[in-house]
């Protein structure tokens, strides 16, 4: 079967990484990969605060972070006045969660696309507080209009205090319409959270014309920040009475100061994430945006192909920038997450790939990732490996 030609590559993008040559590195969505130049920023801020603890937490440091704070806020499309900088994606759902003031009776409402780790921290909250933890079911064919109207069918008004949404979600690799979504369920007066774990740096809609009360991404994955880096977006009404997960002393400065004061840390990767962002702006936005999307796409062809796969059965995640695609893999395999850390583990140990495997819908998935840093003979090396590795369950 014919496969579409891949994107050009961005030659000496590779360089600008640590990445070991020997390995294949297919899975930038979990945990992506730090430039060069933003670990070096990172490595001359740890330098300092070395060199004058007293001072660097003293004099500025609070500064610093909002100018940061602003900076990233630019980038996003959000209101500075709304935006709050945190460690991960994960910590901004828990923050929002236990500000909700869930109540007996209370539901929050996700889709059985949901990040695990969202669902373990709402699945405390609720039984913290007697709420119920609700799942509405989206098949991976689910159109737009349809999963907008699953949404829909699926609010219960002055019931469903939160719903949470992903942006591109993480285990099926699917863009959802997160704008029309937000819309749908603000006629109801349901505040929803989006999960944008993935959008900075991948998806060009900004987080305004999103609208939503609340939004969380992750600057260390798409957007070559340190790790521990994302933005909190809030909306207007709720940022009084968002409380962070730990007091510490800018309690009494009200947000954002009260959420990003974490007592004594290390503030390093979120002062140095400017710096990835500069790599990827010097790369071009755009032109990165594409050649990522093109290379998962073309990934997913040649991977698809050596498995049998037939093109229409492979899922498309529904946006032109969107650099994550799915593989299905043969009936029975990956079926458990125990199942697909394995797999996952035998792939890097066997064929030296760093592959995504995921499980959903009890089955299991590849999850091939684009990024600046691979070639196209990444994805034929494990397209010829792989029969042979899944043939030895
Ligand atoms: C949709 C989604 N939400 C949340 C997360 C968690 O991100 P973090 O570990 O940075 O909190 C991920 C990570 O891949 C994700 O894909």
């Amino acid at each position: 079967m014919s496969v579409p030609p891949p994107p050009e590559p961005i030659a000496g993008a590779r360089l600008l990484f640590s990445l070991d040559p020997a390995v294949s590195h297919l899975n930038h969505g979990s945990f992506g990969a730090v430039p060069i130049v933003a670990q070096r920023a990172q490595q001359r801020l740890r330098d300092e605060m070395e060199a004058d603890p007293l001072r660097f937490f003293t004099q500025g440091l609070v500064d610093r972070i909002a100018h940061t704070r602003r900076h990233l806020a630019g980038f996003l499309g959000a209101d500075p006045e709304g935006a709050a900088l945190t460690t991960n994606a994960t910590t901004g759902a828990a923050v929002v969660l236990q500000s909700l003031g869930l109540r007996s009776g209370d539901e929050v409402l996700t889709t059985d696309h949901g990040y695990g780790a969202v669902a373990y921290s709402i699945r405390r909250e609720c039984r913290r507080t007697g709420a119920t933890h609700r799942v509405l079911r989206v098949p991976l064919t689910a159109t737009d209009d349809e999963v907008v109207q699953i949404v829909r069918d699926g609010l219960r008004p002055g019931r469903t205090r939160l719903l949470v949404v992903d942006q591109l979600t993480s285990a099926t690799a699917r863009l959802f319409p997160v704008a029309a979504i937000v819309g749908v369920a603000g006629e109801h007066g349901v505040p929803v959270l989006v999960d944008a774990a993935h959008a900075p740096g991948m998806l060009p809609a900004s987080v305004r014309s999103i609208g939503a009360d609340f939004w969380v991404g992750n600057l260390h994955k798409w957007g070559y920040a340190p790790r521990g880096t994302a933005v909190l977006v809030v909306s207007a009404p709720w940022r009084d009475r968002i409380e962070p997960l730990v007091v510490s002393w800018e309690q009494d400065s009200g947000f954002p100061a009260r959420l990003e004061w974490q007592a004594t840390s290390d503030y390093t990767a979120w002062l140095s994430a400017p710096a990835g962002l500069y790599t990827l702006r010097s790369l071009g936005v755009d032109r990165v945006r594409a050649h990522n999307a093109g290379l998962a796409a073309y990934g997913q062809r040649v991977v698809g192909d050596a498995l049998g796969v037939p093109p229409a059965d492979l899922p498309d995640p529904g946006g032109p920038t969107v650099a994550m695609r799915l593989v299905p893999l043969p009936a029975g395999l990956a079926t458990t997450l125990d199942g697909a850390r394995a797999l996952q583990s035998r792939m890097a140990e066997r064929l030296a790939a760093q592959v995504a495997v995921t499980t959903w819908d009890g089955r299991g998935w590849l999850r091939l990732c684009g990024q600046v840093y691979n070639v196209p003979e990444e994805y034929q090396r494990l397209a010829v490996g792989l029969p042979g590795l899944l043939a030895q369950r």
